[in-house]
């Protein structure tokens, strides 16, 4: 029999999760089907309790559940509780345990891009929400050379460099130091919402001192090339963007779930796909 999987979200509509995971299990010829569900945030504990009652197999907490869900699972994983969020839940013979593959996603599709230079970069972190607990998270286990954060409000960005930096050097400074002084670093990330659609003019800083050798990153997808990419592209410089974090998030789920690894290249097509509005669903 199929298993169900779900995300709980809200909202929901847009996601693409259930596009990758869908078309993974008719590529693999299984009968499960993943379905997202919206809801409120008053109703996420009851909607947890509904999914267990119903055996669902597993499923991925979005915004805004990410934080909330721990305190409805049975166990949590270390790195969940080290980033302070979980996005993928597994029922193990009716526990539900706990993982955040947000954090892991992103350093493998990043690896992909920088190879091994990643442990000598020199790292700027823009943004100190969620997001960016996760990618700090990862950053300091793999133990890139230096981090510094910067975000248009200091206080948090000194609270997380405290809470999730703990095995490299870390600093912080403000938007205009980080704008002055960019030609410090290798690898830029953009963990803000900063240029998402429908803002796609926006920037969250000036490219100005970039250098042509450095990697910048946005985790954001949509659109696929933001400003800060299609400007760190015109000065020479390598730009990621966030599908391969998705894709990385939502295989890592698919895995902890089903232990088989799906096809990452065909899930990277699939969102291609939708986000340019030529995917005709079955
Ligand atoms: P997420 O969980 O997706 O990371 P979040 O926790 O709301 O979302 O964090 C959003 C981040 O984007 C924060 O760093 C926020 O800056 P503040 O801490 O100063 O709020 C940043 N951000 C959002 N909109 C911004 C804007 N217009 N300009 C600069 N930074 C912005």
């Amino acid at each position: 029999m199929g298993k169900l999987f779900g995300l709980l979200g809200h909202p929901v509509g847009h996601s693409m999760s259930p596009h990758i995971h869908n078309d993974a299990y008719r590529q693999l010829d299984l009968a499960h089907h993943y379905q997202s569900f919206d809801v409120p945030e008053q109703q996420l504990k009851a909607a947890v309790e509904g999914l267990k009652a119903l055996g669902v197999a597993g499923f991925n907490v979005t915004i805004p559940h990410k934080v909330a869900i721990m305190d409805l699972v049975d166990e949590i994983d270390e790195e969940a509780k080290i980033i302070g969020a979980i996005n993928t839940v597994v029922n193990k013979n009716g526990r539900l345990i706990g993982y955040n593959t947000d954090g892991e996603g992103y350093l493998q599709s990043l690896l992909t891009h920088t190879g091994e230079r990643l442990k000598e970069m020199n790292v700027l972190v823009i943004g100190a929400g969620g997001a960016a607990r996760a990618v700090l998270t990862v950053l300091d286990r793999y133990s890139v050379r230096t981090i510094t954060i910067t975000n248009r409000t200091l206080e948090k960005a000194e609270k997380l460099a405290a809470e999730c930096v703990q095995n490299v050097k870390a600093e912080t400074i403000t938007l205009t130091q980080a704008e002055e002084n960019l030609h410090d670093y290798q690898l830029i990330i953009n963990t803000t919402s900063v240029g998402m659609s429908p803002n796609v003019e926006e920037m969250p800083i000036s490219l100005e001192n970039l250098r042509a050798d450095a990697v910048v990153s946005d985790l954001i997808y949509n659109p696929v090339k933001t400003k800060l990419l299609l400007e760190a592209e015109k000065k020479g410089a390598t730009a990621v963007s966030g599908i391969g974090m998705f894709v990385g998030q939502g295989a890592l789920a698919f895995e902890k779930w089903l232990g088989i690894e799906p096809d990452r290249e065909r899930m990277e097509q699939i969102v291609l796909q939708h986000l340019e509005g030529k995917h005709a669903d079955r």
